[in-house]
């Protein structure tokens, strides 16, 4: 469970706070939908999540089962399985798709059991051919840089083969239904449901409802001026998508 508690973060280098009084609680096994009234702060509670050395900690608590998950360093924090979807995917160059892959294939195998070995470039590369088919990814993007020149489509689609080979706990999805056309978010969104099982939890950031046709959501926060407004079940989502935020 990631349990969030009276939580204050502001901009590193700058007095702007964001998050203000923020408390939430992700039980595993279940989905969850983080509604903003107004368009601030949702990147900021999932980049801080992550340790983005833009946001810094004022005063709360984050916890992640008995550990103070503000300790770990992000590494640990990944490897612990939390994984952040991004608003903006990076492109990052000089870093071979394949290698990044294998890379975060063995660490996260290592971390599960150390005395397993690790899979070499040519294992790795059967091995992943068959999650490239599933996906429906081309097999050419191992030998392209990661994420360079990649649409959004396949980004997302990228993001989604990294849970399927490390299989996180928490995947934080921030706002991932923004800039997909509707039959690549269609197909997103299916895989995503597909990943979906009793022993993850999703943790959904948007300010669309799209997504919720698809992912059924356990609990939906509804946070406005960086606090949490109002909380509610799946019928909370259905009911601001349909008379806005006002009649709350
Ligand atoms: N590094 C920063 N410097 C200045 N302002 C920032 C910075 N990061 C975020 N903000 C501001 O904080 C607010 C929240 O940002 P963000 O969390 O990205 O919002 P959202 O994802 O909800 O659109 C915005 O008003 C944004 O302009
Ligand atoms: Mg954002």
């Amino acid at each position: 469970m990631i349990e969030i508690k009276d939580l204050k973060v502001k901009v590193a280098w700058w007095e702007k706070e964001i998050l203000k009084w923020v408390s939430l609680k992700f039980e595993l096994w279940k989905n969850y939908c983080l509604l903003w009234k107004n368009w601030s702060g949702k990147s900021t509670l999932s980049s801080f999540l992550m340790w983005h050395p833009k946001y810094e900690y004022i005063s709360g608590s984050v916890k992640l089962n008995w550990e103070n998950l503000l300790e770990l360093n992000p590494e640990e924090r990944s490897v612990k399985w939390l994984f952040l979807s991004f608003q903006n995917v990076p492109e990052i160059k000089g870093i071979k798709l394949s290698e990044y892959l294998r890379t975060i294939y063995n660490i996260n195998l290592k971390n599960n059991s150390p005395e397993v070995k690790e899979l070499s470039p040519f294992i790795f590369k059967r091995f992943i051919k068959k999650q490239l088919i599933e996906l429906d990814i081309n097999e050419k993007f191992l030998d392209r840089e990661l994420n360079v020149w990649f649409s959004g489509w396949e980004k997302r689609k990228i993001e989604i083969l990294q849970m399927k080979l490390i299989w996180p706990k928490y995947i934080i999805l921030d706002e991932i239904d923004s800039g997909l056309d509707l039959d690549a978010f269609r197909t997103i969104a299916e895989m995503l449901k597909a990943l979906s099982n009793n022993e993850n939890t999703l943790i959904i950031i948007t300010h669309y409802f799209k997504i919720l046709e698809f992912i059924d959501v356990d609990k939906v926060y509804v946070m406005k001026d960086g606090n949490i407004m109002k909380e509610g079940n799946s019928s909370l989502a259905k009911e601001i998508s349909e008379n806005g935020f006002n009649d709350l």
